[in-house]
């Protein structure tokens, strides 16, 4: 199997890696084909995600999708966030092999349910 460099970087050096206290949006989702697992972490403030963390138990093309959505997200309004796409998260890991587009997906869905867990709150 072929991954990119950019995608081994962010496996090897993930980014916003942790857990946020009383997170603003938060969810957890898991893959049945798999069993892999993500977790992310969002503080949300006037509709603009400041700050974001994960946790993945999962493959490097798991981890290296949360790292990147991370980065992607942070600075953007939740309407911005909701409109990645898992397309746009393996473009930005400079593409995935076809067996492991689905942990991008995964990184969509987290990213969606916890904006959906913010809205839900408020
Ligand atoms: Fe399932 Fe990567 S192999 S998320």
């Amino acid at each position: 199997m072929m991954y990119t460099q950019k995608l081994m970087d962010h496996f090897m050096n993930p980014r916003n890696v942790g857990i946020i206290e009383n997170p603003d949006g938060y969810a957890k989702v898991g893959s049945p084909s798999c069993g892999d697992m993500m977790e992310i972490f969002l503080m949300i403030k006037e509709n603009v995600i400041t700050d974001a963390k994960f946790r993945t138990f999962g493959c490097a093309s798991a981890i290296a999708s949360s790292s990147v959505t991370t980065e992607m997200v942070i600075g953007k309004t939740i309407k911005e966030a909701l409109e990645l796409t898992n397309k746009s998260i393996a473009e930005n890991l400079d593409g995935l092999p076809a067996s492991k587009l689905h942990c991008s997906v995964l990184a969509e869905e987290v990213i969606n349910e916890a904006i959906e867990d913010y809205r839900f709150r408020k």
